[in-house]
């Protein structure tokens, strides 16, 4: 089997409230989702990376590279839409035993290290793995007025890329009836009552989400830069 990346990139960045989608935002330079392509093309694991973005995308061509990388221009409503209209995108073009590495463009920070990581540790896994951190703060809980605090034996916080078979993954996601339940790939697998691997990620390959995030991108980005 091959092993493929898939990357949604068609989300608005609502949170980051910048004039164009944070995807593209300037990291050191670099449109963010440029350093993530490169972290794929820079694996000689990855046999293709195909990036998922709006039909009316205007910057996407701009910034990828002339190869190992397709556009899917069937970006959906939500990140679950995009990502299950990428993989019928593939279907016939790829093996269904494929693995498929669903990767956020909002991760840049990921490198060939991490990539290799999580295909070394999850290659021979019947399920598929994910890349997470366990959790180091302690946790609360707070609903209506009350507060508990969680054990955070066993917790870890889920990262991408996020690694299934192509099969599976289409047949997790084809199940999920509620989008809004699934915020990341490996939970529509876990619904299936099956269990993916964890294994362990980089706090430099956050998820920018807010405006801040694009300092501490860089500074992990510096620091780790060869
Ligand atoms: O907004 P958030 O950071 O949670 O999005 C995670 C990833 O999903 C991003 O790479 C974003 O571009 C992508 N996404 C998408 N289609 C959407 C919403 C988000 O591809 N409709």
């Amino acid at each position: 089997p091959r092993y493929l990346a898939l990357i949604p990139a068609a989300g608005v960045g609502a949170r980051m409230a910048a004039g164009s989608p944070k995807q593209y935002l300037p990291i050191g330079g670099k449109p963010m989702l440029r350093h993530t392509l490169d972290a794929f093309l820079s694996s000689p694991r990855i046999a293709h990376t195909y990036v998922v973005v709006s039909a009316d995308d205007p910057f996407i061509d701009s910034i990828v590279p002339g190869q190992g990388v397709t556009v899917l221009r069937c970006g959906g409503a939500t990140r679950m839409e995009s990502i299950r209209n990428g993989l019928r995108a593939l279907h016939g073009s790829v093996a269904l035993n494929d693995w498929v590495l669903v990767h956020d463009a909002a991760r840049p920070g990921l490198d060939a290290e991490l990539i290799e990581r999580l295909v070394v540790e999850t290659g021979e896994h019947p399920v598929g793995g994910l890349l997470a951190l366990p959790v180091v703060d302690t946790v609360k809980r707070a609903v209506a007025g009350e507060v508990a605090t969680v054990s955070r034996d066993g917790l870890w916080l889920a990262q991408t890329p996020q690694m299934f078979r192509y099969q599976l993954l289409c047949r997790a996601l084809d199940a999920a009836t509620d989008p809004s339940a699934i915020t990341d790939d490996a939970s529509a697998v876990e619904a299936l009552g099956l269990a993916p691997r964890l294994v362990e990620g980089h706090p430099r390959n956050l998820k920018v989400t807010l405006p801040a995030d694009i300092r501490i991108a860089e500074l992990y980005l510096a620091a780790f830069s060869q």
